[in-house]
């Protein structure tokens, strides 16, 4: 086996790292209700609607022993925002109301305890007693008695012990007989939340973020924030950050774009909280009026409110208290600014509407508050007109960062490990704001971090850089992979999060050059041209192609095949090549199916390879032309164009491959353009930083090959250094309730040289050495 060295310049620093690495929270996975917002009531204040999910109703989650005694009423609601209540008349039996919290019940701990709340009104005396039970219906905790004689709405609170646990828990509610009583907002927290916030998060799963040291927190989405119609009093209005501050019971109900019902109880006063408590920084996403999922856009005369918005959260969340929105802030209970320096608009947004908007709020920004950093965004894929037409804007309106979005096969991360390397290092930076390899293995998690490797050497280009999505709650999921699952009671942090933790634990302040000798040539995966069998698939669309060519242009060979119609989910091979330079051209016609779907032309299937590629005409709901590969881990899209495919209009389309370079004509207007890097394995993939706080240099070393790899080390660095490493096996993967499948490994290194295990991510932590940071 060859020796690799390494050689570090040991005061040689190169761009600085800030807040590279950090988390994106969204509401997707019942990641805030029924996961990290601490609430144990699920349907708290009888608003669930068909509109947020089919099957809710306004008594959803709660058992009523006499229903007709128990009635939802809005005939005296207890505001605006939260109409629906409970009436009860309890007659001689009284009635007994049961909450089931999420997942499988209620997670009750011995000994601790939970802070019950309801709003109620009665005319005449009426008495409730409240206590926590298992499913057998077996007490776990003592009775409260709350007596209520006040017709207006009043809060009353009590706080219950456990004196048993249980897993499957529930409140019970008992309106005692002869009682006539109105009942909202009945909730239930555990007191020790994370960092003991009233109105607070989990504590174990914001010590599973605090245990990462992000250095900023994106927030609260996603599509999450853009889903929506343009009205903030809609229930499924986009994410109005107005809507979600101030009192619980005030904040309106709405529907969550991932088709459930979110209460907005996690708003965000408590995500600037959460943000201040885990150390990072806030960095809130705003929409920009554009609602790209539904075509919904606010006429650019009627965009003030929408920028006044944007203004009004840097003054909610730095302002002074004399200011409106600082005094808001401060009445709410935090006089402090929280410092906010990042601000986001818009979400991987597709189409000229978003940033024919943009500058408005760029520029209104800008001139009042022109030390926010502002991001903007290009798409949800990794190259293409729209993801160009994002950085365009950038530049055009001196953005400071461009959100890019990318979910990708590991093969994908792995031949994009230097898609930085040639990224420009004026003009503005790049936001990784969500990414992911798809799958929850140790070997995607590995590939992530050889991939974050890459994003770490090119600090001076990529700026900030996220992992998505974070959490989700497995009773719930919309979305999988994810960083983070739990239950009621459990925690799973996948073999991500470690990660994840290692690359934000030991990010470090700055780099430092260094240089490698005697590493082996990466191992190539795929075969150096695109060739072998093509044909057509429909996509649930019917297609009538004609005047197929293969055009070989290396050989001058032309090839003609008979026309044909697809149907359905039917694939058509024609025929094949083994030109390394080519053209396929046809007109096309859809003639019926879904009007949302496309058809696709597949190329480049050849049986040496495991890969297979295809031009999508008509992918994401009829709305993009674009290049992407598939392989056994999943499928990656290449290159994107917004294009829609027409019904009953015939098309001229021709695509070009030559190697490993795609490009794509519709009506001979050029859409993709995209080479398809191969995938390469490299022995190991290393970067060095310092930190200027611990006085450390840190040595990232992953290693996602079968042979333990030999490292020659400087020893004026790293001697008595410790090397903490995650091995695992490639395809293992962690579940919940069970021990983690990585070994963690920490030794002293005394040699000059380490052993880097097979299937590992490393960091190699320096003594302290003091630096001569002048130099
Ligand atoms: O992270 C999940 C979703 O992926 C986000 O909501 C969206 O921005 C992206 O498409």
């Amino acid at each position: 086996m060859t020796q690799v060295k390494l050689d570090v310049i040991q005061d040689h620093f190169g761009a600085q790292l800030n807040d590279l690495f950090g988390i994106f929270f969204e509401d997707l996975n019942h990641a805030a209700d029924g996961g990290l917002y601490a609430e144990m009531i699920q349907n708290r204040s009888f608003e669930f609607e068909p509109v947020d999910h089919e099957g809710y109703h306004e008594t959803y989650a709660w058992t009523i022993n006499h229903s007709d005694q128990a009635v939802i009423s809005t005939d005296q609601p207890l505001n605006s925002n939260n109409l629906h209540y409970l009436a009860v008349d309890s007659g001689e039996d009284g009635i007994t109301m049961t909450n089931h919290g999420f997942n499988q019940g209620m997670f009750v701990q011995k000994d601790h305890t939970y802070l019950f709340s309801m709003f109620a009104s009665a005319k005449e005396k009426s008495v409730v007693q409240v206590f926590l039970e298992n499913s057998q219906h077996q007490q776990l905790s003592p009775t409260a008695v709350i007596a209520v004689n006040v017709p207006g709405w009043k809060r009353y609170q009590t706080t219950i012990k456990a004196s048993q646990g249980n897993a499957e828990g529930r409140l019970v509610v008992k309106v005692l007989p002869d009682s006539h009583i109105n009942l909202d907002m009945i909730s239930l927290f555990p007191t020790d939340t994370f960092h003991h916030r009233e109105n607070g998060v989990r504590r174990d799963l914001g010590e599973a973020l605090a245990a990462m040291h992000p250095k900023f927190m994106r927030f609260p989405g996603g599509c999450l924030v853009h889903d929506g119609t343009l009205d903030p009093d809609d229930r499924g209005s986009m994410y109005r950050w107005k809507n979600t501050i101030g009192p619980i019971e005030k904040r309106p109900t709405r529907r969550n774009k991932w088709d459930y019902n979110q209460t907005l109880g996690l708003g965000y006063y408590e995500y600037f909280q959460l943000a201040e408590d885990l150390g990072a920084k806030p960095l809130p996403v705003l929409p920009g009026g554009y609602d790209p999922h539904h075509n919904r856009k606010v006429p650019i005369d009627q965009l003030q409110p929408w920028i006044d918005d944007a203004l009004d959260l840097i003054e909610f969340a730095n302002g002074d208290t004399d200011t409106k929105w600082g005094k808001k802030r401060a009445e709410l209970g935090h006089p402090k600014p929280f410092g906010m320096e990042y601000l986001a608009i818009g979400n991987e947004e597709v189409g000229q509407a978003f940033f024919d908007r943009y500058p408005y709020f760029h520029k209104a920004i800008r001139e009042r508050y022109p030390n926010i950093k502002l991001i903007n965004t290009s798409g949800p894929f990794s190259s293409g007109g729209e993801f160009d037409r994002g950085w365009r804007s950038a530049r055009e309106n001196g953005s400071d960062f461009v959100d890019e979005h990318y979910y990708a096969s590991p093969e994908w991360f792995l031949a994009n490990v230097n898609r930085y390397d040639s990224y420009p290092t004026t003009g503005p930076k790049a936001f990784v704001g969500e990414y992911a390899t798809k799958g929850n293995n140790w070997y995607n998690a590995l590939t992530e971090a050889c991939y974050m490797t890459g994003l770490e050497r090119n600090a001076d280009k990529v700026g900030l850089a996220c992992y998505a999505p974070l959490f989700c709650n497995i009773g719930y999921p919309d979305w999988k992979p994810d960083l983070i699952y739990f239950n009621q009671t459990s925690v799973c942090k996948s073999v991500n999060y470690d990660v994840q933790k290692m690359f934000m634990k030991y990010q470090g302040t700055d780099n430092v050059y260094f240089k490698v000798k005697g590493m082996a040539a990466p191992d190539v995966k795929d075969p150096a041209v695109i060739n072998g069998g093509f044909g057509f698939s429909s996509d649930h669309s019917v297609v009538q192609l004609s005047n197929i060519r293969l055009t070989e242009l290396d050989t001058g060979v032309v090839k003609k095949f008979k026309n044909i119609t697809i149907d359905n989910e039917e694939s058509q091979k024609l025929g094949k090549t083994s030109s390394s330079h080519y053209e396929i051209d046809f007109n096309a016609v859809k003639v019926g199916g879904n009007p949302t779907k496309g058809f696709k032309l597949n190329f480049g299937d050849s049986d040496s390879s495991k890969s297979s590629y295809s031009w999508l005409m008509g992918g994401t709901d009829n709305g993009d032309s674009m290049i992407y590969n598939n392989n056994a881990h999943g499928g990656s899209v290449w290159d994107q164009h917004a294009w829609h495919l027409p019904n009953k209009e015939a098309c001229h389309f021709k695509i070009e491959v030559n190697r490993r370079h795609v490009k794509t004509w519709i009506n001979q207007v050029e859409f993709n353009r995209i080479e398809i890097l191969p995938t390469k394995i490299s022995p190991m993939y290393l970067n060095v930083t310092y930190d200027r706080n611990s006085h450390q240099y840190y040595l990232k070393v992953i290693n996602i090959t079968d042979d333990t790899q030999q490292l020659s080390i400087p020893s004026a660095i790293f001697k008595d250094g410790t090397l903490l490493s995650l091995i695992g096996k490639r395809l293992s993967h962690n579940e919940i309730d069970k021990a983690s499948v990585i070994t963690i490994d920490k030794k002293k290194v005394l040699k000059k040289q380490i052993e880097v295990a097979p299937y590992s991510a490393n960091v190699l932590v320096s003594r302290y050495m003091d630096v001569d940071l002048k130099k």
